[in-house]
């Protein structure tokens, strides 16, 4: 049984029906990427999976019970963490209080061992602890919004885009601490860059005009260069 389950999800906003029949199955462990061009629907299926732009249709399974109907905070304390586009960091506080703030607040002394986890994925954090996360540089903030979805004891970790405007040595940092999670917990990764999603991919799904039109294990897209021309833009 997959982990998490979308079978034929439809999301509106507003009257714009954006997802047409997303079927999505990630597998525990390991990182699966959604990948499709700009519009295509990745962060709004993350959205409908965290509730926060409801499926109007379609089944959300998280480990076999339907979700598809929960409010975002009670999809949260399932252990389904979010690391959205925008990073959501708050820029006026410092590292440390935005860490206190995204930790659910339960059984501290698990959470000081997650933050040895946080600072040696990221070291940067523990030198910067009381910084305000608008003085880090984008690198940093995007540790910190990784970092924020590492404090919970989270069993999957939705991240979109994390590689967007950074450059390729922060980039290569963060992927390697995704391989790390994903030793112990499972990624969903909407991700642009083809190159960084070959790297770390275990498996993939590509959503094209909001519906799913291909999954499968990485190893096999990465042999395809029709389904990388056709769908992601990318040149053999
Ligand atoms: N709040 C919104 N109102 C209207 N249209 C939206 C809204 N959010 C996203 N869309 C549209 O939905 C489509 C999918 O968007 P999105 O999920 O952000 O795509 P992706 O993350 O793959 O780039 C796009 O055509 C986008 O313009
Ligand atoms: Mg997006």
């Amino acid at each position: 049984m997959a982990l998490l389950a979308l079978e034929a999800v439809q999301t509106d906003i507003g009257q714009f029906h954006i997802l047409q029949d997303v079927s999505l199955a990630v597998p525990e462990g390991g990182v699966t990427v959604l990948l499709g061009r700009n519009g295509a629907g990745k962060t709004t299926t993350l959205k409908t999976i965290m509730g926060l732009t409801p499926a109007k249709a379609g089944a959300v399974t998280f480990r076999g019970s339907d979700i598809a109907r929960m409010a975002p905070h009670q999809i949260a304390r399932l252990g389904l963490g979010y690391v959205p586009e925008d990073r959501g960091v708050f820029t006026q506080l410092s590292v440390e209080e935005n860490l206190r703030v995204a930790a659910r607040g339960r059984d501290l002394r698990r959470k000081d061992r997650r933050l040895d986890k946080v600072f040696e994925l990221f070291p940067d954090l523990r030198t910067a602890w009381k910084r305000r996360a608008g003085n880090l540089s984008g690198g940093q903030q995007q540790m910190l919004a990784v970092a924020r979805g590492l404090i919970n004891e989270n069993a999957l970790l939705l991240i979109d885009e994390p590689s967007k405007g950074l450059a390729p040595v922060v980039v290569e940092h963060l992927a390697a601490a995704l391989r790390q999670i994903a030793k112990q917990a499972t990624v969903l990764l909407v991700e642009q860059n083809f190159a960084l999603a070959a790297a770390i991919g275990d498996h993939y799904s590509i959503i094209d005009d909001g519906r799913t039109v291909r999954q499968g294990e990485m190893t096999d897209l990465i042999k395809d260069a029709e389904l990388k021309q056709k769908y992601l833009g990318v040149a053999s």
